[in-house]
């Protein structure tokens, strides 16, 4: 039967051990870590992702800041804030919820940050370190993925890892982390996209590890896959299901009933990858909240 990945129960586990870590780093240290969030615009979806982002801080003990700009803001101003949040002793970790209005470069906004206080891991210092294989932060989902596998007790070592997406954010990450060369990973990794459309098939049933980050809804149908396969979904789409009252339900890219039976394990869509992101996040705050206190000690 196949494995159904608990990613709730996961998260809820790191949760506790991040409040317990958060607890003795607080007492040791007297410096509560301290997450800034800056919000652009108005979309709801990123109102409801920054406030959960911040809740979870409160939950694990640390300090938070919202910030919500119009959308009319420049980015000389979201830059400003940038320059004075990297300066400010006493803000750990910073992150942009993204997308940002289309008048305000992602790529500028993300290369201002303090690569020691990015802890969503996109600055191009923190990838670079990534791909050498050099201590950094790593992108949140990509890094819960890995926790993920981890903690089903699922080795990468020397499988056939296929992950189809290549963004900046999922995709590119975490290739990059199934084939390094650390117990946790050693895949032989092949990457797919829409230069693959055609032929995706092919790649996808040679997989031992299937990721899925696509943002198509049920792209990935039974005959993807092969028999055993561990089927990692990241996607988070909205389909219409006039049974809902919301007139929605959230799928993934995969499709969970048609593989179900071919599978070894398989996160569920919602419930697998989703929560393990913002744990992710809140692990990285508090590493750089470390990172600030070992420094300044040596710095004294
Ligand atoms: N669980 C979480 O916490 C979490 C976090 C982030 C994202 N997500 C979800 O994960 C999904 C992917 O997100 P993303 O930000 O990586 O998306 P993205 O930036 O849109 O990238 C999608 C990738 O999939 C590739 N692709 C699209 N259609 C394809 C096809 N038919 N065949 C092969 N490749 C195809 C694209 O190829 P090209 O590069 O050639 O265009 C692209 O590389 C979305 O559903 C998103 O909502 C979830």
């Amino acid at each position: 039967m196949a494995q159904i990945i608990d990613g709730k129960s996961i998260a809820a586990t790191i949760k506790s051990e991040l409040q317990i870590e958060s607890a003795a780093f607080i007492s040791r240290t007297g410096t509560i870590p301290h997450l800034a969030l800056l919000l652009v615009g108005d979309d709801p979806a990123s109102q409801v992702y920054v406030r959960s982002k911040a809740k979870t801080c409160e939950e694990i003990g640390f300090r938070s800041t919202i910030l919500n700009l119009p959308a009319t803001t420049s980015q000389e101003e979201v830059l400003d804030v940038i320059h004075s949040w990297n300066g400010n002793k006493l803000i750990h970790g910073i992150l942009v919820q993204l997308p940002l209005p289309r008048h305000i470069s992602e790529h500028k906004i993300i290369e201002t940050i303090s690569p020691s206080k990015d802890v969503d891991g996109l600055h191009p210092e923190n990838m670079g370190r990534l791909v050498l294989g050099l201590p950094g932060f790593v992108p949140c989902t990509p890094a819960g993925i890995i926790e993920l596998l981890s903690r089903s007790g699922i080795s990468a070592q020397g499988k056939h890892a296929v992950v189809v997406g290549r963004s900046n954010i999922v995709g590119k990450p975490i290739a990059n982390l199934l084939y390094q060369k650390s117990p946790q990973a050693n895949a032989v990794v092949t990457i797919c996209h829409t230069g693959a459309s055609g032929t995706l098939r092919d790649f996808t049933r040679q997989a031992d590890i299937l990721v899925a980050a696509i943002g198509v809804a049920n792209r990935i149908t039974a005959d993807y896959v092969k028999e055993g396969v561990a089927v990692i979904d990241v996607g988070i789409n909205r389909i219409t299901d006039v049974a809902k009252k919301t007139g929605y339900r959230i799928v993934g890219d995969v499709d969970f009933e048609s593989v179900l039976p071919k599978v070894s394990a398989i996160t569920p869509v919602p419930g697998g990858v989703g929560p393990m992101t913002i744990v992710m996040l809140m692990r990285n705050t508090l590493e750089a909240a470390h990172r600030f206190t070992r420094n300044a000690t040596i710095n004294r």
